[in-house]
């Protein structure tokens, strides 16, 4: 059920440049039950900004009531939420959306997680879900460069990890796909989030399997009301478009023209 609840903030941290972690606690946590949902936040008390950000969730801790999310502070709204600190209260929105669907990969399977810079939060929780019901992940993570790398010890936990950068200084160099061409392709499902022309590259490169996308959009309501987010779909399917905020953001491979 979605709810709205003033969250209390746990702690905030910089992870990164421009990176930052965010804990909130409050019962609205009850509600999280699929990775690869979101949050809609109101970043300031004040008139401006109005409008909410969608940010994803990065980490459930359901007995603690908190969750995680981590975001990019690249503008206005999202400068003013890497304000927060511990005891502070924020206004949240959700759990909003359709995630991953865990159950398509069973125990004893291995499932491909790629994640694109800030698409790479959500795949935690994923990959956590995966390992508690026997899954192997493997995960591939793209980021731009060295100073924005974040998570990687703790995906390294749960299962193999490469860590892959655009100008190579940091794992390997390149994208993503640079290191899925050296790789094997025995895994039952896929999972990947970041910027579209990522997932394009990566649906583009397991036409045979069934793999699972989480797509990046501005939003405006965030609850599938204003049509902020819509997507075009593939002549498969028979709407011309679906909405990122309601339909998605996680949608399987082959269904949203990328
Ligand atoms: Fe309003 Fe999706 S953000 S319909």
């Amino acid at each position: 059920m979605i709810k709205q609840e003033q969250m209390i903030v746990v702690s905030q941290h910089k992870i990164a440049t421009n990176i930052f972690m965010l804990t909130l606690k409050g019962m609205l946590v009850q509600e999280m039950h699929q990775p690869g949902q979101f949050v809609h936040v109101r970043v300031a008390n004040q008139m401006e900004p109005l409008l909410r950000r969608p940010i994803s969730i990065c980490s459930i801790d359901s007995e603690a009531s908190e969750f995680t999310m981590i975001y990019r502070a690249d503008g206005r709204g999202t400068a003013l939420l890497s304000e927060k600190k511990a005891g502070d209260y924020i206004d949240v929105l959700g759990p909003l959306g359709q995630g991953f669907p865990i159950e398509k990969a069973a125990s004893g399977d291995k499932a491909l997680l790629v994640g694109g810079g800030i698409g790479v939060p959500p795949l935690y929780e994923l990959s956590k879900r995966l390992v508690e019901k026997g899954v192997e992940p493997i995960h591939v993570l793209g980021f731009q460069s060295e100073n924005v790398v974040f998570y990687e010890e703790l995906f390294n936990q749960l299962g193999e990890t490469h860590i892959v950068t655009a100008d190579g200084s940091y794992g390997h160099k390149g994208f993503v796909t640079n290191v899925l061409e050296t790789m094997t392709d025995d895994f039952a499902v896929y999972y990947s989030c970041g910027p579209t022309p990522m997932l394009a590259a990566v649906e583009k490169m397991y036409p045979h399997k069934e793999g699972y996308l989480s797509f990046e959009q501005r939003m405006g309501c965030g609850i599938g009301a204003c049509f902020a987010c819509v997507c075009e779909t593939t002549e498969k399917m028979e709407v011309a478009y679906l909405k990122v905020c309601s339909d998605g953001p996680v949608f399987q491979s082959g269904v949203i023209r990328v």
